[in-house]
């Protein structure tokens, strides 16, 4: 597949952040907490950041940044606006658990344009644009094709504020296990996104992700054919930290019922 100029200098930069990443994993970082006692920050979240920001503004010298650390970097204007989690599975990462990600986005007009989600330690490429498809590494993604409930394979994630039950979180994840469906909680978001683009996961489900968590993966489930929308079945906003569901469409209204059951 030819991907955009942007899109490529996306993959580019992922990867130089992904390397950047898997020569900093297990060694002896600094790790310090960010609102709460287990919301972790290592030097390599900013290491990364830092570095994803200046390689694109090499590149797009008028865009400007949503990123996870930094917040707001420059004006948005009619360029690109790039939407960064430098490191999406801090508490993996800084428990020495390989499973990590970096995850790039960019919106124009409105509109996400492209997604790419590197695993630096899998060495896994997902790449999505805008009408050109899903890809892991050369080959194209498809969700699955799980049509009923009973066999799916579920994946969910929870936010750091957990003890306060945002959403009644901890009930709706419990329905499901209930239903003794097998349900994954690996810690990294956006990985959980492209792994339901690629039909690794029937569906996810998850509440008060940032717009850095989201804005690859949403792309990454669109493109691959899959569905995203919020537990209202309504569309899922990324700037509003609202509630996600992501699946391949087939087990989408099923999902959004049992979710609103347990309310
Ligand atoms: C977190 C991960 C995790 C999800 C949390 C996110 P971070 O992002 O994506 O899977 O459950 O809600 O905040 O802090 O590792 O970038
Ligand atoms: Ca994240
Ligand atoms: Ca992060």
């Amino acid at each position: 597949m030819k991907f955009s100029k942007p899109t490529e200098a996306a993959i580019e930069v992922a990867k130089k952040a992904g390397r950047l990443l898997k020569s900093g994993f297990t060694t002896n970082y600094k790790i310090s907490n960010k609102q709460g006692i287990q919301n972790l920050v290592t030097e390599y979240d900013f290491k990364s950041e830092k570095l994803i920001i200046k390689e694109l503004k090499k590149r797009y010298p008028k865009s400007s940044f949503l990123a996870e650390e930094e917040g707001q970097v420059g004006v948005d204007s009619k360029e690109i606006k790039w939407i960064i989690d430098p490191l999406d599975g801090t508490v993996n990462f800084a428990h020495r658990i390989p499973f990590f990600c970096v995850s790039i986005g960019a919106e124009q007009n409105g509109e996400i344009i492209l997604g790419v989600i590197y695993n630096p330690i899998a060495d896994e490429l997902f790449v999505a644009e805008k009408n050109k498809g899903a890809y892991l590494g050369k080959k194209k993604i498809q969700v699955s094709n799980t049509k009923e409930m009973e066999k799916a394979f579920l994946a969910t994630g929870f936010p750091y504020n957990l003890k306060d039950n945002p959403e009644n979180c901890i009930d709706r994840s419990l329905a499901f296990l209930k239903m003794g469906l097998p349900l994954r909680r690996l810690g990294s978001a956006a990985l959980d996104m492209a792994y339901v683009a690629c039909g690794r996961y029937d569906g996810f489900w998850e509440t008060s992700l940032g717009p850095w968590d989201c804005a690859a993966g949403k792309i990454m489930v669109e493109e691959a054919n899959g569905k995203i929308t919020n537990w209202e079945g309504g569309p899922f906003k990324l700037s509003s930290y609202n509630t996600l569901v992501a699946s391949n469409g087939k087990l989408h209204n099923e999902m959004l019922k049992i979710l609103k059951k347990h309310a």
